[in-house]
């Protein structure tokens, strides 16, 4: 059965939970909760005694997650937070260190179609794109405000879109008549940009869409740095899952976790690489790991799932 409905169906669950080893009294992080799935079986393995602590960015999410998590177990604790502030969040909780973390980046399903969450270029909503909607800065804000060059270099470098500078010149042609406020106008935009005749595979708003809610969310920045601090939580011989569905977002889990891992991560000769090899974790996946046949067949959403992992010496 696909899944089209707005709710979402937890990515790499099974690889996830196993190679996270989840025991009976454990302390867990699931820095990114969303609707639950995976912090639901975490849940279930680590009682009696074991805690749970969710974060998430998104306060609808988290009600969804918390009506889920009770029918488990009362042994978590959810917090509406971004997660890069693991270190205060841990240290107000007096927790450290913890036994797993779970990172499961991006955006959910349950936000991506849900009409006025403002994510979809098929939806007439306001073009809105914030995972935590207590925030001010939205996609609107965005495409209405930034110079032609900025949001080009958005469209580029977020959404790999080569047609990036005439996407973004049609912006700012269309805005100098009117703003432009709805998820639909923009996907019109673009569209009438894009120009390319004949089939195409995507939508010609999927790259630009994608772009802007990596902007607005600002998905990118300080991830290296997050993961180099939540590694320092890790008890020794406990692991860290982190599944990403962009390759920017990849590269940069690959790079920290090789350095943690006391690997080369520059792109110099090996005679000439003068990288700190200081050996502080084992990686558990030499290369990604990708979602099984059989769990695309149920969930074509996961396709561009990358899981890696790691674990503490
Ligand atoms: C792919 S979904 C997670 C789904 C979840 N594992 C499940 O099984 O339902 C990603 C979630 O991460 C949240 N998120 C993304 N970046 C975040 C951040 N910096 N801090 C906290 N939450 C974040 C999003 O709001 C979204 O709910």
């Amino acid at each position: 059965m696909e899944n089209t409905g707005a709710e979402h169906i937890a990515v790499m669950q099974k690889e996830a939970i196993e190679l996270l080893q989840c025991k009976p009294g454990g302390i867990y992080v699931d820095a990114t909760v969303g609707l639950g799935g995976h912090a639901q079986e975490i849940l279930g393995k680590i009682q009696p005694g074991g805690l749970l602590i969710g974060i998430d960015r998104d306060k609808e999410a988290l009600e969804k997650a918390q009506s889920r998590l009770v029918q488990v177990s009362g042994g978590f604790r959810l917090l509406h937070d971004n997660f890069k502030n693991l270190p205060l969040i841990l240290n107000n909780l007096a927790v450290n260190p913890v036994d797993g973390i779970l990172i499961d980046l991006g955006v959910s399903s349950y936000q991506l179609l849900s009409p006025e969450r403002g994510f979809s270029f098929q939806s007439d909503a306001m073009l809105d794109m914030r995972m935590d909607r207590t925030q001010q800065w939205t996609a609107a804000d965005l495409v209405n405000s930034m110079s032609e060059s900025e949001l080009a270099d958005i469209i580029y470098r977020y959404g790999e879109e080569r047609l990036s500078r005439r996407i973004a010149a049609a912006i700012v042609h269309e805005r100098s008549r009117t703003p432009i406020t709805r998820c639909t106008q923009l996907a019109d935009i673009v569209s009438r940009a894009y120009r390319v005749r004949g089939h195409q595979n995507i939508h010609p708003a999927t790259k630009t869409f994608q772009s802007l809610r990596i902007a607005v969310n600002r998905e990118l920045e300080g991830l290296e740095e997050f993961l180099t601090e939540a590694f320092g939580f890790l008890k020794p011989g406990a692991r860290m899952v982190v599944i990403a569905f962009h390759s920017l977002e990849d590269r940069i889990v690959k790079k920290s976790f090789r350095r943690l891992a006391g690997q080369c991560i520059c792109d110099a000769p090996p005679d000439l690489c003068q990288c700190p090899r200081q050996v502080l974790a084992r990686l558990l996946t030499s290369r990604p790991m990708t979602p099984s046949p059989e769990e695309l067949a149920i969930n074509p959403r996961a396709r561009s799932a990358r899981l890696r992992s790691l674990e503490r010496i």
